[in-house]
Parts: C-alpha cells; sequence; structure tokens
C-alpha cells in the first residue's frame, strides 16, 4: 500500500483526513502525519501511525520528511500572510520536486479566479507551480467550513436573531468532515490525478436558509436580521466570542459572502466521498451546542 503523508496533522482538517484515511481501509503505519515537533507527533505514534517532523519554515527538513513518501496531502498553511503562505509552500513545492511522489494532492479555496477572500492567489500560484514543475498533482479547492458558524449559531439559538451583514447573498459552505472525507478519496481511490475538484455544497445557503433550518430543528423562531458589520461584531461579542475571533467572522467570512461570490454548487464532494456536503438542520444544531458547551 502507498504511503500517504498528511500536513496540519494536528489541525482539523489533518485530522479529519487521517481519520478518514483509516476508515477507509490504510494501514496505521501507511499513514505520515507532518508535524511540528516529536512531542506533537506523539498521540499520532501512540494509534500507530508514522509521524515526522516538518513545518513550512524549514524546506530542507521538509524534504528529509517526504523522502520515501509516496503520497502527500499539503494542505495551505493558516497565515493570512499572502507573501508568508507564498513562501511557505513555495518550499514544499520545491522539496515535491526532487522527491518521487506518485501523488501531490494540494487543499486550497474553492472558485480561486472569483477571490472572494483575497486569499486565493497564492493557491492559484500554487497551482501553476505545480503544474509548471510536473508533479502529478490533484488539485482539491474548499468551500468554507460550515463548522466555523457555531458559535453564530449558538448565539442566535439563545437571542432568537441570527444577524449578519452578508446581504443575504449564498454561500457552498459544507461540513469540514465531508471535505477531508472528499481529499481521503481523492488519494485512496484511482483516476483523479491530474484532476481537479471544487468541494462546495449541491446547493448554496443563505442566511435566512440558515435561520430557518435552525427554527425547524430546535422548535423555536430563528430569524435572519441584516445588520452593520460593527452591530454583529457586538452582538457575537456579547454572546462570548472572543473580540479578535469575532472581528474576523464578519470581516474575512461576512464580508467574502457579501461579495455575491460564493455561490457555486456541485457534486464533486458526493462524487469522492460518497458523502453529502450539505449543511443539514441536525448538523447546525451539533455545531450550536458544541460551541455553546466550549464558550
Ligand atoms: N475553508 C475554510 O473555511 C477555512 C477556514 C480556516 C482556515 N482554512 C484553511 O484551511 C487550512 C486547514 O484548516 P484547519 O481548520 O485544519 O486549520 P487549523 O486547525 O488551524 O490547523 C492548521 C495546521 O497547520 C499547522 N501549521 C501552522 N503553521 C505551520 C508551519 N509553519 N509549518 C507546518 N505546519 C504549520 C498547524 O500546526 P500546529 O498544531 O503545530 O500549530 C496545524 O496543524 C488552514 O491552514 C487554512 O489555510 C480554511
Amino acid at each position: 500500500m502507498p504511503t500517504i503523508a498528511v500536513t496540519g496533522a494536528t489541525g482539523n482538517l489533518g485530522g479529519l483526513v487521517m481519520d478518514h484515511l483509516l476508515t477507509s481501509g490504510v494501514a496505521a503505519g501507511d499513514v505520515i502525519p507532518l508535524v511540528r515537533s516529536d512531542a506533537k507527533g506523539r498521540r499520532f505514534a501512540a494509534r500507530g501511525m508514522a509521524p515526522r517532523v516538518a513545518t513550512y519554515d524549514d524546506p530542507e527538513g521538509f524534504a528529509r520528511a517526504i523522502e520515501g513518501v509516496d503520497k502527500l496531502v499539503l494542505i495551505s498553511p493558516p497565515s493570512p500572510d499572502n507573501a508568508v503562505r507564498l513562501q511557505q509552500l513555495h518550499g514544499a513545492v520545491m522539496a515535491v520536486h526532487a522527491s518521487n511522489l506518485t501523488q501531490l494532492a494540494y487543499v486550497g479555496l474553492a472558485d480561486p479566479e472569483e477571490r472572494p477572500f483575497c486569499l486565493e492567489d497564492v493557491d492559484l500560484a500554487i497551482e501553476h507551480s505545480i503544474l509548471a514543475a510536473g508533479i502529478p498533482f490533484t488539485f482539491l479547492r474548499n468551500s468554507v467550513y460550515l463548522d466555523e458558524l457555531g458559535p453564530e449559531l449558538a448565539a442566535a439559538a439563545a437571542s432568537g436573531e441570527l444577524l449578519s451583514a452578508t446581504g443575504n447573498h449564498p454561500m457552498n459552505w459544507a461540513p469540514r468532515a465531508d471535505m477531508a472525507a472528499a481529499i481521503a478519496g481523492a488519494v485512496t481511490q484511482e483516476g483523479h490525478l491530474g484532476a481537479t475538484y471544487n468541494l462546495v455544497s449541491p446547493e448554496p445557503y443563505t442566511y435566512d436558509d440558515i435561520a430557518a433550518l435552525l427554527s425547524q430543528a430546535t422548535g423555536r423562531p430563528v430569524t435572519h436580521r441584516a445588520a452593520p458589520g460593527p452591530d454583529v461584531v457586538q452582538s457575537l461579542t456579547t454572546w462570548g466570542m472572543d473580540p479578535d475571533h469575532a472581528q474576523a467572522m464578519v470581516e474575512d467570512f461576512q464580508a467574502a459572502i457579501a461579495t455575491g461570490k460564493c455561490h457555486t454548487t456541485g457534486g464533486d464532494i458526493e462524487r469522492l466521498s460518497g458523502r453529502s456536503g450539505r449543511p443539514t438542520a441536525d448538523y447546525l444544531v451539533s455545531l450550536a451546542q458544541s460551541a455553546q458547551s466550549s464558550r
């Protein structure tokens, strides 16, 4: 069986990708979590996986860490600074270029040409570097994680009002676990080399739709109210969200939705994973409950 390394293994998405690799039958010893220190690798070693230390900031160490690896899931790093992310990913791609990998699965953002987040230029540049270097690739373009909405849903369930500065434009968000399952599918099934997948929901949801789903699932009325960004930040902060996080939710996520460019739909999640990629009422309630309990 080919060995599969995963960057961002200690993160939300990387962890879920590895879980799906294991449940789809990849032997634990063939899963290689790439972590930033030996200490961070111990919990994976305890599960029989084979962690290695690699950071994007040390291209030579990264190259050593992927020696002998067959496939790599390269998840775009979390820095919001495009120049930093570009440099980090460039180092990783050059390391892959010098290796014998049979598949590089690069995970960036959905619909990069639309640029709703102003982060997508890096994804496009990296995809082009991978193409130019002749690396065997699969591109996986992720929508926004529906899971990011948890605190907003909890605040809405408590107050009966879901506030947003989205202009009620649709968003093609999908559960992170469904996107992770699709990514795992792309490196475990045959036939995905040279393919580009847009991992978005099969239908887009507005904040009106989300409020209606929440009402239906909780049995209590929740309405969506359009509000200026600072009011939404204030309301989330009053509920208990960290002010910087609240600001990012409004100025990054809600502002991206308000561009009206996040409406594309598709069936790639289901094609790769068999999971729907559709936000369900029960899932929204579970997100609200988990945000409420971790407040
Ligand atoms: N689609 C969306 O809605 C959305 C939302 C947020 C982020 N993203 C993007 O999707 C990616 C995965 O999301 P996530 O929720 O899994 O993020 P996350 O939970 O914040 O995980 C980030 C991972 O990157 C690792 N990392 C950070 N800096 C690194 C470096 N210099 N070298 C090597 N590893 C480094 C972290 O390692 P440590 O544990 O050691 O810190 C962690 O494993 C993010 O990196 C970001 O690009 C997408």
